[in-house]
């Protein structure tokens, strides 16, 4: 892997606001304060973020155990997420939160409900007695397959409850995909609905459920919630409805008393080869890591209605969505629907409807609401948001400067918050109060974690100079492994350089050590902030009988950030045209999800290769991102004719 070249400038700056500085949950003089303490010692700052941020019904003996790449936080310490989340705002001086609203719900047909810590505590026991009532034990995996309605954080916070480690999978993802990931993890238990609203139509979940379970073994139990109302072939003896199952469940349940390093939960996410990666958080470190990182950086404040538009089912939503706000006994927005439905000013609506005082989203989403129009949010009155974050892909300054100008009126710091599913929460973050934000930047690391830019050999780069992004010391919220592969985790995060993190990132620092991420340097593509694997897409596509050979690369897009572009050789006798193009494009979205579906697909009768025989990657991009030219792409292209003169330099 051949360095990087940075080619960003930006020279504006944005010092915090005095006034936004002073009532600062974190401001420059705690951050000043909790600097040197970490600069002295991480384990003792993050010791002092554990007690201050986290309830435990047992101490522990050592903040950290590192073996590296094994690391152990909080050892010995006894605590419980949901506890955490719920328990403690009904008890001793906060419990005057049990009537305070824990979560906003917004359905897409225009449909809402608030669940207050009290009504969260209720149908979260209720939920957990059913869990154990269906035979799930501590340990034992539940697979999460539902949209973003309440239910869905009724369910996680019940598997916290009982030490039932959950995975969540997007309801984008196709049956195939859900059934991965249920065998790898060895699911006992699927909970799911009957459906979902997304842009006024019905997301069949339910069916994708019952083909994915169809070829499967170990899925005892199916619990169905009934959201849409449409019918749903339930199977006896398997199948049950999720409100007739509460109807009997008795409302009270202990939270389990687990151990900080008990697996909390494990979400899939795309790597270099075409099997996703279970990333496996665990309980103690990661609730420390993201309810310090929630107060912090988001300055969440008693009287605050945070919303973080992520789906659940990535990793924004675990952290952002429910268990950061929730363990600071915050009110959570949720919504379940498309941002153009009815119209495209739903986000907007939901703001002033809910008076939103903290907005957390995604460059790509960004990008879409210029496109759309400044009409849109400035028909409604924003004037209740005092803060705007984002996550998930590099902003352009562009587009920073419209978040900053036409959504947050020249009023609202912006965090640019970057971080990954590995890291379990923000690692690299402006705190609002506390640090000056230059518009593309995610400016500073949380005290405690120490980032930092390296060559190929592993030397820090210069300022300005681009390099791959590492972590070089453990964090409470990092990822515990690969549920079940350890060697993988060794391989893909923890060989490139020995007992550094490697990040899988391009980045520079510059000279007053602000990051500035470039975007993924591995053979993982950033679609509109979700990552997904070129070898996923790959494997997709040699798998319709049509297909001899792909290969897939990104290239750049002002909406998507990355479009994928998939070059395919189909086996002789078969038709190369457009009814093909369509037909492997709607298979890759059978296969995987609408999520992966590339945006364009060009035919070629041999793919371009070193003498080695490894696809030459770097010309295809540039092909792809009109670098080269070629002939009409309607057409078979010639790509060996390219792949010919530029084969000295790439074999
Ligand atoms: C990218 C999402 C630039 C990065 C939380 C990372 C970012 C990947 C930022 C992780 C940011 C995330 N600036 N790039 N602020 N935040 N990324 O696992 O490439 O879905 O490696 O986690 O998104 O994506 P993931």
């Amino acid at each position: 892997m051949a360095d990087i070249e940075s080619l960003l400038r930006e020279k504006r700056v944005f010092k915090p606001d005095p006034a936004f500085a002073k009532q600062a949950n974190w401001g420059p003089k705690k951050l000043a304060e909790l600097r040197r303490l970490a600069a002295r010692s991480p384990e003792r700052f993050w010791e002092r973020m554990a007690k201050e941020y986290v309830s435990w019904f047992r101490p522990w003996k050592k903040a950290l155990d590192w073996k590296p790449p094994f690391a152990k936080w909080f050892v010995g310490a006894q605590t419980n997420v949901s506890y955490n989340c719920i328990d403690r705002h009904l008890e001793g001086e906060h419990a005057w939160r049990r009537n305070k609203a824990a979560i906003i719900w917004e359905g897409e047909p225009g449909d809402s409900r608030v669940l207050t810590f009290a009504d969260l505590h209720r149908e979260v026991c209720k939920f957990a007695n059913v869990l154990l009532a269906q035979g799930v034990k501590k340990g034992d995996r539940v697979a999460i397959y539902m949209p973003m309605i309440p239910e869905i954080a009724i369910a996680m916070l019940a598997c916290t409850r009982i030490g039932a480690p959950h995975t969540v999978v997007f309801g984008g993802f196709s049956a195939d995909a859900l059934r991965d990931r249920i065998v790898d993890l060895g699911a006992k238990l699927v909970v799911t609905a009957d459906g979902g609203w997304r842009r006024g139509k019905i997301v069949e979940l339910k069916d994708a459920v019952d083909e994915a379970v169809a070829g499967t073994k170990g899925v005892e139990r199916v619990i169905v919630v009934r959201r849409t109302g449409e019918p749903v072939p339930m199977k006896a003896g398997r199948d049950l409805w999720w409100h007739d199952v509460m109807a009997q469940a008795p409302a009270t349940r202990p939270a389990a008393k687990l151990d900080a390093e008990h697996p909390l939960f494990v979400l899939y996410t795309s790597g270099s080869t075409g099997k996703p990666k279970g990333i496996l958080h665990t309980t103690g470190g990661y609730l420390t890591h993201v309810a310090a990182t929630t107060h912090a950086i988001f300055d969440l404040k008693e009287s605050d209605t945070f919303w973080c538009t992520a789906d659940v089912g990535w990793v924004t939503g675990h952290s952002y969505v429910l268990y950061g706000p929730l363990a600071n006994g915050a009110t959570t927005v949720m919504y379940e629907g498309a941002p153009n439905h009815p119209g495209l000013d739903r986000f907007w609506a939901i703001i002033e409807k809910y008076r939103v005082s903290v907005l957390y989203t995604a460059p790509t989403a960004i990008r879409t609401f210029i496109r759309w129009g400044d009409e849109h949010p400035n028909r409604h009155d924003l004037s209740s948001l005092r803060l705007l974050g984002t996550v998930g892909e590099p902003i352009n300054p562009e587009a920073w400067m419209w978040y900053h100008r036409v959504i947050g009126k020249k009023r609202c710091p912006i965090v640019d918050t970057w971080w990954q599913t590995e890291t379990g929460g923000v690692l690299v973050s402006p705190l609002p109060g506390a640090v000056a934000t230059k518009p593309g930047s995610c400016t500073l690391p949380f005290p405690g974690v120490e980032p930092r830019v390296v060559n190929v050999a592993g030397e820090p780069t210069k300022p300005g100079q681009g390099g791959f992004l590492t972590l070089q010391k453990p964090w409470p919220g990092m990822l515990r492994g690969i549920w079940g592969d350890a060697a993988r985790y060794r391989e893909q995060y923890w060989s490139r350089y020995p007992k550094v993190y490697f990040t899988g990132d391009g980045a520079q620092c510059d000279e007053d050590g602000y990051f500035w991420v470039m975007g993924r340097v591995d053979d993982v593509m950033n679609v509109s902030g979700h990552r997904i694997g070129t070898m996923e897409v790959e494997s997709a596509l040699v798998s319709h009988p049509g297909v001899a050979e792909a290969a897939v690369v990104g290239r750049p897009d002002e909406i998507t950030g990355t479009a994928i572009v998939a070059f395919v050789t189909p086996k002789s006798g078969t038709h190369a045209n457009a009814t093909l193009r369509e037909t492997l494009r709607s298979h890759v979205s059978r296969e995987i999800g609408a999520l992966a579906r590339p945006a364009e697909v060009r035919f070629t009768d041999a793919l371009p290769k070193t003498r080695s025989g490894k696809i030459m990657r770097r010309l295809l991009r540039d092909v792809a991102s009109g670098k080269e030219t070629v002939q009409d792409t309607t057409t078979l292209e010639d790509l060996s004719v390219l792949a010919r003169l530029r084969g000295q330099e790439e074999a």
